[in-house]
């Protein structure tokens, strides 16, 4: 199966394949935050689609972020049954990315969760799935779209009801847009948010000239390209204080 399935091994896709490796190492842990059965099916798919080195820097960059991510999946673990106890019957992940939570979450029927991301990561995710038998215990739509351009139609189109309540989950995409698009994502979300809506960011302040990650954008950007610059935010940029 592994050999059959397009692994992205550069492009921001391959970062939903570092925060595999975090969960599946958390989910070994007797103490772990959260459980999470599928990251290591993930994680056995993608480790066939790289050479031995590009892997070992992949995981060393996942280690760099273990503490912070990992925590960071729990606590929307815990927003998210927050969100459905509080009404919203949508969840939308923006840069879904290899997120399990329609199956692992034991989530009722009738929320509806709606996993945007990019064609390469779906390429990968979706054979990976099938082949596991795993089934989501809610509704679950993908939604393949690039959030810098009109993925309002395809989140319509997918059945999203602009009606209900919503919970909208950044979980680490936003960082791979600049200000502008960023911008327009939220005004999207929120023109498309019900009473009772509410957004979570994964991410609140972060230093991207921190060397983690330069390694990162490098791994990301191929290893033929030189490290591209970090976005352009100020830098005192935290989202709680731009939302
Ligand atoms: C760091 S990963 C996080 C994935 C997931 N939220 C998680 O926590 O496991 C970032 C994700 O954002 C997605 N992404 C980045 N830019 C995107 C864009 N312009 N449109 C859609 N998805 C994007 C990537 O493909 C990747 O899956």
């Amino acid at each position: 199966m592994a050999e059959a399935v397009k692994v992205p091994v550069d492009g921001v896709a391959v970062t939903a394949i570092g925060v595999a490796v975090i969960r599946a190492r958390e989910s070994e842990r007797e103490d772990r935050l959260y459980d999470d059965p599928l990251a290591k099916e993930f994680v056995a798919a993608a480790r066939a689609g790289f050479d031995e080195e590009r892997w070992t820097r992949l995981e060393g960059i996942a280690d760099q972020f273990y503490e912070g991510r990992t925590i960071g999946v729990r606590l929307v673990d815990d927003r998210f049954r927050e969100a459905i106890a509080a009404g919203c019957r949508q969840i939308v992940l923006l840069g879904a990315g290899l997120d399990t939570r329609a199956f692992r979450m034991d989530l009722p029927e009738h929320i509806h969760i709606f996993e945007i991301d990019l064609p390469e990561l779906f390429d990968f995710k979706e054979p990976v799935l099938a082949a596991s038998g795993a089934t989501p215990t809610c509704r679950r739509s993908v939604v393949i779209a690039d959030l810098r351009e009109d993925w309002r139609k395809r989140l319509l189109n997918s059945g999203f009801q602009p009606s209900l309540p919503t919970y909208w989950v950044d979980e680490g995409s936003l960082g791979y847009l600049n200000q502008a698009w960023n911008q327009r994502v939220v005004q999207t979300l929120t023109e498309l948010s019900a009473p009772g809506s509410r957004f979570g960011a994964g991410r609140l302040v972060v230093d991207e000239n921190a060397p983690q990650y330069g390694a990162l954008r490098s791994f990301v950007a191929g290893d033929s390209t030189p490290e591209p610059a970090p976005a352009q935010r100020p830098a005192d940029f935290d989202v709680e204080h731009w939302l």
